[in-house]
């Protein structure tokens, strides 16, 4: 099969390699992709964001399997493009897409579905907006304000803040700049990721990973597209899976299936394990980045057999999905600035070690590997548990060197120390 990736992060890096590995691949493409999937995919320059580019690179390659890696293609139509070539196509349609493209969209879809999610006000307005305000603060006392942008923003469009004046502003900011505000009851306790390979009617969920998406140390700075991850979670509740499956993914999808929007692809369900129990935080349409580079190395099932029962309506017959045991982690290394101002173009030395995957990596001129990104590299490790899978993570950062860095040097700490309480 011959597999084409669409995406240049450390996601579609971990995509690669984990396609690679699958005997049914005869020949992999990443396109525009990095540094790093260059060394095994084909590269090709692409707009991502062009529907028709993805589709024509698709046709003249030859690709029997395209794999959407980020959400903007997505929400720009390419998987419909691709489908409509008659080329086999891992990821939602533009409709589906809506679920992470839209907040209001999936708020919609999981209130007709019954599928347990933080309530929320859409605000058009200024005036609006503090009458949300007001009514969350009847609600839930003296709990933090939460404020997103309706839209996609990179993971970076939400603010979480007791000071009620920093809350209106984000949401004027949104506003002014002609974006739709959404604004949410907070949601308490440890968050978790759980994806789900569906194909718009069979849904089999992955394992859960947590995901870091404070810039700091002990969850501070501002939010970021997210620091590190790892998996599988040692706290989560038995049976965790299950009930998500039973009450957000298979609801969700077949919510999907019953408006005519079927959802194929990868359902990422963004989770917060409340003191009133499981509730969605926000649906993502694809696999996220950074817990793709810890789940994909602990799957023993073939990926490429896997996204192309999806993308061909086959699931129903897919074989039961394997694990190794262990563990993974990831952790991300940051430019200087990031994610506010992130320096680009210095030289990285280590970026061909062991479990080192590429995000924002680029080939100078004169050959050398150079940060072109704000999340440069997402150093990964397997462990035979997390203790040991945290350790060779950070010893393969401490063997990269790119002036400037930063990386949070807490990833998975709290849960090899058992100190994730839930609520
Ligand atoms: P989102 O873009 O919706 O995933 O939000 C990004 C991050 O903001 C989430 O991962 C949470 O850490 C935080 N967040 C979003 N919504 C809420 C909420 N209702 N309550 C508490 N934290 C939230
Ligand atoms: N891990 C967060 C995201 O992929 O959006």
């Amino acid at each position: 099969m011959r597999v084409l990736v669409i995406g240049s992060g450390a996601r579609e890096h971990a995509l690669c390699v984990a396609l690679q590995s699958d005997p049914a691949v005869t020949a992999l493409a990443c396109a525009p992709g990095n540094a790093g999937t260059r060394a095994v995919a084909e590269a090709f320059l692409l707009q991502v964001a062009d529907p028709v580019a993805v589709a024509a690179l698709a046709r003249e390659w030859g690709a029997e399997l395209v794999v959407i890696g980020p959400e903007v293609p997505l929400v720009a139509g390419a998987a419909d493009a691709v489908r409509e070539a008659g080329i086999a196509c891992f990821g939602p349609s533009e409709q589906a897409a809506q679920l992470e493209g839209s907040k209001s969209f999936a708020k919609h879809v999981m209130t007709a579905a019954g599928v347990p999610t933080a309530k929320a006000w859409a605000v058009g307005g200024p005036a609006e907006l503090e009458t949300a305000l007001d009514e969350v603060h009847a609600l839930t006392g003296g709990a933090p304000y939460v404020v997103k942008d309706d839209g996609l923003a990179a993971g970076k469009g939400v603010v979480v803040t007791v000071d009620r004046e920093a809350a209106a502003a984000h949401g004027r900011a949104v506003l002014d700049a002609g974006g739709a505000v959404l604004v949410e009851e907070y949601l308490d306790g440890p968050e978790v990721s759980l994806f789900a390979v569906t194909d718009g009617t069979t849904v089999l969920p992955l394992v859960p990973a947590q995901d870091f998406k404070r810039r700091d140390d002990g969850d501070g700075g501002p939010n970021t597209g997210g620091m590190g991850a790892y998996a599988p979670l040692p706290w989560a509740p038995a049976g965790l899976v299950d009930e998500v499956l039973a009450t957000v993914l298979q609801p969700t999808v077949d919510e999907m299936a019953r408006r005519g929007e079927p959802f194929s692809g990868l359902l990422y369900a963004g989770l917060a394990l409340t003191s009133r129990g499981v509730r969605v935080v926000e649906f993502n349409a694809r696999f996220g980045d950074p817990e793709t580079q810890v789940v994909l190395p602990l799957l023993a099932t073939p990926l490429a057999g896997l996204l192309h029962a999806s993308a061909t309506g086959a699931l129903a017959g897919h074989p039961p999905l394997e694990w190794r045991p262990g563990a993974a982690v990831t952790v991300v290394v940051a430019a200087s600035g990031y994610p506010e101002a992130p320096r680009t173009g210095d030289p990285i030395t280590g970026a061909d070690g062991e479990g080192v995957l590429h995000a924002g990596t680029a080939v100078a001129p004169d050959g050398r590997v150079v940060s072109a990104g704000g999340r440069v590299l997402a150093v990964t490790a397997t462990g035979d548990d997390l203790a040991a899978a945290r350790q060779a993570a950070y010893e393969r950062v401490a063997g990269v060197r790119l002036a400037g860095a930063h990386w949070r040097s807490d990833i998975a700490l709290a849960a090899v120390e058992g100190r994730i309480a839930l609520p």
